[in-house]
């Protein structure tokens, strides 16, 4: 796995591929629903349930006596649904770091076998060729095995897919910090301020300040360096500057993915010219 993470090789394959696809399938509600932004979690791994249940299924069939139509039916099944999973997976794997598209790029190729191997044995299926169809169905098992252990690896050594965000609350227990001096905050400009250990962003304008963490939910980017949006609906808004993940400066909602968990929002208060907030909710 090492080696895969380190092959520079790969970058000259998933660079201008990642590109294409981000260029080709631009940020908005699409993207955002292939991502899983409505279900405020990453749609692939749910997608990738109906194939590889359906594949396992048919290979178990092919050895049960009356289990030949299912077998059939279920080989089409699995080969139809790994297209809307393989698509949120392209969409999510074009906005990661360089070493995790070097990864996701051999799952990719895995996966892609699998397909293309069930597909050939759904057509042996149907031409009533029994022992090849049986055989294709073996290899293609075997290769969405090996694009799923690719895919755990992806998931928990490499971190994608996981909330960034999510140790903010335990990091700043249920207590108030102070920030600074409130006339030393920049007038509507986002500054990075350390509360704690937790990177915090603060913006204000005038007497009203919000303050959420700093690190994107989607792979730690710095929301202070990204952009300022006025949105008509969710009002000031932070698009981050690695991969554009936008989300509320007022309750750190999801606005547009790849990030798919909210960012979580601090409560802030004055006290005696000290500006200070509190993670607790
Ligand atoms: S780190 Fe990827 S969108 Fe923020």
């Amino acid at each position: 796995m090492d080696r895969i993470e380190n092959a520079e090789v790969l970058d000259r394959v998933a660079g201008p591929v990642s590109g294409a696809v981000n260029r080709f399938v631009p940020a908005g509600a699409f993207r955002d629903l292939l991502h899983g932004v409505p279900i405020g979690h990453p749609a692939h791994p749910l997608l990738v349930q109906v194939p590889l249940g359906a594949w396992l299924s048919t290979v178990i069939l092919d050895h049960v006596p009356g289990g030949r139509l299912p077998s059939t039916v279920l080989a089409g099944v699995g080969t139809a649904a790994a297209l809307p999973a393989a698509a949120a997976g392209i969409l999510d794997w074009a906005k990661t770091h360089q070493q995790q598209q070097r990864v996701g790029l051999v799952h990719w190729a895995s996966n892609t076998m699998a397909v293309g191997f069930f597909a050939a044995s759904f057509v042996q299926r149907v031409r009533g060729r029994r022992v090849s169809a049986t055989l294709l169905a073996e290899l293609g098992l075997a290769s969405a095995t090996a694009g799923g252990f690719l895919g755990g690896h992806l998931a928990y050594r490499q971190a994608v897919g996981s909330n960034h965000d999510e140790r903010v609350p335990f990091v700043l227990p249920d207590e108030w910090y102070a920030v600074g001096p409130i006339d030393e905050v920049p007038d509507r400009r986002m500054t990075r301020r350390i509360v704690d250990a937790v990177p915090v962003l603060v913006y204000r304008v005038g007497d009203r300040v919000w303050a959420i963490a700093d690190e994107c939910s989607h792979l730690a980017g710095p929301l202070s360096d990204g952009d300022l949006v006025d949105e008509p609906d969710a009002g000031p808004c932070v698009t981050c500057p690695w991969h554009g993940s936008e989300f509320s400066l007022t309750d750190g909602a999801v606005v547009h993915g790849p990030a798919t968990s909210p960012q979580h929002v601090l409560r802030t208060r004055v006290r005696d010219g000290q500006l200070e907030v509190s993670a607790a909710g």
